[in-house]
């Protein structure tokens, strides 16, 4: 739950999405009112609803694309009628494998979208932004656990996008000091809501893990492949800190709180992640005795751009904002398997109408 504070009106820019429709819930169980802005090009309406079934409270949709230049005048005139008091900014493409074959569809889109979104949040006189940023924004050389000053450098377009949108708030925020911004960097972001009702629904063949594992459970796949197990690792294969999307969802909410209670405008860093990394082969494990099903697997090259082992230093979160991950991996494999049992394709083909 997110305390009562100044920041009680949002725009939620990407609300359909995995992160964002739990971002949605959070934030509505708060006592906080939404203005969803989302194309649903990897989303559904669907989500919506159920986010509406979940908290029982309504919320106002608007079905734009932030990148497309010609929608821009509708975006800003319903981004000033609903009167905000700040953004989460969820919107934009999200594949590693498809920014590096088509590069400039992702700064198009990822930093087009921003830049909408901050013109909209400026005219309305709302300057407070949460954005979904990347623990993908760190180089590959740091020791673990990574702080917030780590060395940075993203080794894929789409990683480059979430960096240059986080210095492009840094700049926003030197130019004018009333913003207030703070640039989230999730690390690994897995499971569903407790409900069974939310989750992620990704198109075509996963890229990510933990949806490849429950897709194979499920029956959907045959087997996954593990990208290498010859790294320097307890058992050689990768190893990543993987945080419960509710957990996750909650730190927007404390971020938001945190920022809206600050007097003067100031630019944050902060990561969400819980501190702790675990291996590909222990969140296989760890899925095996949540779904009780077997999950195959080979073991395959590894994957371009990957690195052994990465996971946050947690603490900034904790001593600014007084969060911190609370579900094990246990909640995240349970929660993520109910998900799938439940939905297994999805959100379904046929995208209704909302
Ligand atoms: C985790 C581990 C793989 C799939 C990526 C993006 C990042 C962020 C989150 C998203 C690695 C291994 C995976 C498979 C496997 N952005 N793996 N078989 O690479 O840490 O982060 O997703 O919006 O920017 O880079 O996450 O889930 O893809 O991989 O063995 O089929 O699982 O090699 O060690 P990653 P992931």
């Amino acid at each position: 739950m997110t305390r009562k504070g100044g920041a009680q009106r949002i725009v939620v820019a990407g609300g359909a999405g995995y992160i964002g429709s739990h971002v949605c819930v959070e934030l509505l169980q708060g006592g906080k009112s939404l203005l969803v802005i989302d194309d649903f090009s990897n989303s559904s309406p669907e989500a919506l609803k159920r986010v509406r079934e979940i908290s029982g409270a309504d919320i106002e949709l608007l079905r734009a694309d932030l990148a497309d230049p010609a929608q821009e005048g509708a975006v800003i005139e319903r981004v000033a009628k609903f009167r905000p008091d700040g953004a989460v900014h969820l919107a934009g493409l999200k594949a590693v494998g498809e920014s590096v074959a088509e590069p400039m569809r992702y700064y198009r889109v990822n930093l087009g979208a921003t830049l909408t979104l901050v013109k909209a949040l400026d005219a309305a006189g709302a300057r407070l932004v949460v954005f979904s940023s990347s623990a993908t924004v760190y180089g590959e050389r740091n020791a673990n656990p990574v702080p917030e000053t780590g060395a940075l450098g993203p080794t894929n377009p789409y990683g480059r996008t979430k960096l240059f949108i986080e210095e492009m708030l840094r700049d926003l925020q030197r130019a004018d000091e009333r913003w207030k911004i703070c640039n989230l960097r999730y690390f690994n972001p897995v499971g569903a809501h407790a409900s069974g009702r939310l989750g992620e629904d990704p198109a075509g063949v996963p890229n990510n893990l933990f949806p490849y594992i429950a897709q194979v459970a499920v029956g959907r796949r045959a087997t996954l492949a593990v990208f290498g197990n010859d790294y320097p690792t307890r058992d050689g294969t990768g190893v990543r800190d993987f945080i419960h999307v509710e957990d996750l969802a909650r730190g927007h909410g404390a971020a938001l709180d945190h920022l809206a209670g600050e007097k003067k405008g100031l630019a944050l860093d902060v990561n969400l992640g819980t501190g702790r990394g675990y291996s590909v082969l222990e969140a296989v494990a760890a899925f095996k005795r949540a779904s009780n099903r077997d999950i195959p697997y080979e073991i395959a090259p590894r994957r371009e751009g990957d690195v052994a082992e990465i996971f946050a230093d947690a603490s900034l979160a904790r001593a600014l904002f007084g969060w911190r991950a609370e579900k094990s991996l246990d909640d995240m494999c349970a929660d993520h398997w109910r998900w799938q049992r439940d939905n297994p394709d999805g959100y379904g083909r046929l995208k209704p109408q909302s």
